[in-house]
């Protein structure tokens, strides 16, 4: 029987998540969904908004932010959430370190979310929009690393 239930535990069979922990993982996903989806489908957007209707870009832009900036509230305090409820001293030193990165990354998105919102110059519109997206995918991508 221990044996058996052992073996269970270390194999790869999947397992119906608590009630908690599906509400606090899907609020995190859903939210990571709009924060870094909408991102890419923005980037994806706006050339050819660019080029139908230039003057609503702005509007959409701004439309979206009001958008997303909740969702990178609602990614911070359910990845604290997400954090609590994970036993430290039972991860191994990769888990720590992707973990790491992961948290300095989502500085670099929020940040770069900011500074993308701030640039006056084409150029500096355009750099911090891609340090924004492509830190949020690498954030996300990290989040599926290390879960469990
Ligand atoms: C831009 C911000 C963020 C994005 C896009 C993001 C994305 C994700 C994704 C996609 C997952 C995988 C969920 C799954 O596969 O079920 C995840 C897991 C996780 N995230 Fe985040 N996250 C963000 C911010 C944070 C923050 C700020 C923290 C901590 C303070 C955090 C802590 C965690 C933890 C601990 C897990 C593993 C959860 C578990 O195994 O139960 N995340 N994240």
């Amino acid at each position: 029987m221990f044996i058996s239930t052992v073996s269970l535990i270390s194999s790869n069979v999947p397992h119906l998540s608590s009630a908690l922990n599906g509400i606090r993982l899907s609020l995190h996903v859903l939210a990571a969904a709009v924060w870094v989806g909408g991102q890419i489908v923005l980037a994806g957007l706006v050339p050819k908004v660019r080029k139908v209707s230039p003057e609503v870009l702005s509007a959409i832009a701004n439309q979206f932010a009001k958008m997303a900036w909740p969702a990178f509230v609602v990614l911070v305090l359910t990845g604290l959430w997400n954090a609590s409820a994970i036993d430290f001293s039972a991860t191994s030193w990769a888990w720590k370190v992707v973990f790491i990165i992961k948290l300095v990354l989502v500085v670099v998105t929020g940040l770069a979310s900011f500074l993308h919102t701030k640039a006056k110059s084409k150029k500096l519109i355009a750099a911090w929009g891609s340090v924004a997206g492509t830190s949020a995918i690498a954030v996300l991508v990290l989040g599926i690393f290390i879960t469990g």
